[in-house]
């Protein structure tokens, strides 16, 4: 049987780095193995095809190189094993669930709706851990910032695939300045703010909603309010129509032919995709390619 050639190898600095890393590298658990891959991001990112790759080659380096590892209360190799197998998984599930269809539909929903099309400065407010939806949109736009309470990837990994980044949560003294169109795919507590300070900026945005922030709402005072009520007095211009909160000028029936176009149902491909996910083939398929002679 032929084996798949494998086109990716470890970056000569980001081997580099590793290797400088492991002198100081002290084991302590699944968040230390985060921590490290996301540092390592900086090296190992050139485009979007290198993201499971560079975590593949990062876990076999670590494996490789256990007896260098110096360990916080004296963990066994098989404990180490254990973290990184679980980075390993957990990681590439969700690279795979963030770099597939349903996020690449959001980039061409905003890049169709974008005011100034590719001399567009977007501003994308809780794309996810890996923000896929920013990165789609890279290529195509101007400019594009992401922001969100969490990344895997640093700072300088997502500037490789081109898109500026800021760990933190957007809230009232969130700065947008600058931006042409601010968007969100679901960014739970961020909607109000975001509403908020477009409209005093008169920035134009288009935000999926979901339902997180009401569900909080509810519990705290009992009863579940509507995102109109909520956004009318962050906006008293704000359109809301199936789902999708903005001040653009475009009609429903516009809308609604591009959300059927983009297929903007999330929890249904979601779903789908968990479901039918070769997910743990995939990895086991990944662990048998050998590389090429
Ligand atoms: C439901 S997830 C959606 C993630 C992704 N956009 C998607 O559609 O799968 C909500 C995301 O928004 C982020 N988020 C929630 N509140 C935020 C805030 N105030 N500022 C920035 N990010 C926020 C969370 O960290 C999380 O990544």
């Amino acid at each position: 049987m032929q084996m798949k050639k494998k086109v990716y190898n470890m970056r000569k600095e980001g081997l580099e780095f590793l290797d400088r890393a492991l002198e100081f590298y002290v084991h302590d658990g699944l968040d230390g193995v985060y921590d490290l891959y996301k540092d390592y991001s900086a090296y190992a990112l050139e485009t979007p095809s290198d993201l499971k790759d560079s975590v593949i080659e990062f876990c076999n380096f670590l494996n490789n190189n256990l007896y260098r590892i110096k360990r916080k209360y004296g963990c066994s190799d098989e404990s180490i094993l254990r973290a990184v197998a679980s980075f390993k998984r957990s990681i590439l599930f969700t690279m795979d669930r963030y770099m597939s269809e349903p996020y690449q539909n959001f980039a061409n929903l905003v890049y169709e709706l974008s005011p100034s099309k590719s001399k567009e400065k977007v501003f994308e407010v809780g794309a996810g851990k890996i923000p896929s939806s920013s990165i789609y949109l890279a290529d195509r736009v101007d400019q594009i910032k992401t922001i969100d309470s969490e990344f895997y990837i640093s700072k300088v990994g997502l500037q490789n695939l081109g898109v500026d980044s800021e760990e933190r949560f957007f809230n009232s003294s969130s700065k947008i300045d600058g931006y042409s169109f601010v968007v969100g795919r679901c960014p739970c507590s961020a909607i109000k703010y975001m509403v908020e300070k477009c409209a005093q900026a008169n920035i134009p945005y288009l935000i999926k909603l979901c339902d997180c922030e009401l569900i909080v709402r509810k519990r705290n005072s009992g009863v579940k309010p509507t995102w109109g009520s909520v956004l009318l007095q962050a906006d008293a211009d704000v359109k809301i129509y199936k789902n999708f909160a903005y001040n653009l000028d475009v009609s429903e029936e516009m809308l609604d032919k591009l959300i059927e176009r983009y297929d903007m149902n999330p929890t249904k491909k979601l779903k789908n995709l968990i479901v039918d996910s070769s997910f743990f083939e995939k990895i086991k398929f990944v662990e048998d390619e050998e590389p090429s002679a």
